[in-house]
């Protein structure tokens, strides 16, 4: 399974800290954003990473990351996204990256604190498919919004829905199989005018095809200004987890 972070979009929500770099650089704690991610995957056992971007700061990646020798990974590769017409519509620069393996596509601004290794590993045995990943939050508003029945399986994912039908977020880690890019193909903009990577799982959902895990340890986005602040200080306090880089 190969890597992909996808770290485009303009971060406003982040004005004017983003006015002079990209989102995904700001520091979280001790340490830029993108190395979470990136992390991430190394903890599950990929080498090959992806790193999606775009806007005007998109050289400070390749300043800050080279060919990712600090992360012990194989390959480092970048692709350039014109505009930020979504998360989805990021993900298609790494159809030829991915070059018919399945990958594992993780929001540069989502950080963890455990280890997606058995999820990985799981997801390879399903033989294909898509796998999410679910955290109880206690404002769901803000996510893609799972209902899971008893049997462990999704029944339904809306995007920021107004009046959420549980209280579990999907988090920004997917893992696909080489259909995803044909998926993304088919998509349409949604009313804020991007491809949605919620309307990727339904399509996986409706083919039968997508499992889900609940996440363990503690999960945060660092889109806004109060989950910036939140994501440092839990990486602060998880200490001894912390990588070495
Ligand atoms: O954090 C998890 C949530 O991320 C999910 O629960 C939602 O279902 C999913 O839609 C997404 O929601 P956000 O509205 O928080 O996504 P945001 O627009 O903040 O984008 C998250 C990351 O995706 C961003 O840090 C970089 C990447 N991205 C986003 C856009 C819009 C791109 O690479 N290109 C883009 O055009």
């Amino acid at each position: 399974m190969k890597g992909v972070v996808l770290a485009g979009g303009l971060g406003s929500r982040l004005y004017p800290l983003t006015k002079i770099t990209n989102k995904h650089l700001l520091p979280v704690f001790d340490k830029p954003m993108i190395f979470y991610p990136i992390q991430c995957l190394v903890n599950a056992g990929i080498t090959e990473i992806m790193v999606v971007t775009g806007g005007n700061y998109a050289g400070h990646f390749l300043q800050l990351l080279r060919n990712g020798s600090d992360f012990g990974l194989r390959r480092l590769g970048y692709a350039y996204q014109e505009g930020e017409g979504g998360i989805a519509d990021a993900l298609k620069l790494a159809e030829e990256f991915a070059d018919g393996d399945s990958i594992c596509v993780v929001l540069g601004d989502n950080i963890i604190e455990g280890n997606i290794k058995k999820a990985a590993d799981e997801f390879a045995a399903q033989g294909g498919g898509a796998k999410i990943m679910l955290k109880e939050v206690h404002d769901p508003e803000r996510f893609g919004v799972a209902s899971v029945a008893g049997d462990g399986k999704v029944t339904s994912i809306v995007e920021k829905p107004k009046e959420p039908e549980s209280n579990l977020a999907v988090i920004g880690i997917y893992m696909y199989d080489a259909e995803v890019f044909n998926i993304c193909r088919e998509l349409k903009p949604s009313d804020r005018g991007e491809l949605e990577i919620t309307d990727v799982n339904n399509e996986y959902l409706r083919r039968g095809n997508l499992t889900c895990e609940v996440l363990n340890g503690w999960w945060t986005d660092a889109g806004t200004f109060e989950s910036l602040y939140r994501s440092s200080t839990l990486v602060r306090e998880a200490g001894a987890n912390r990588m070495d880089i």
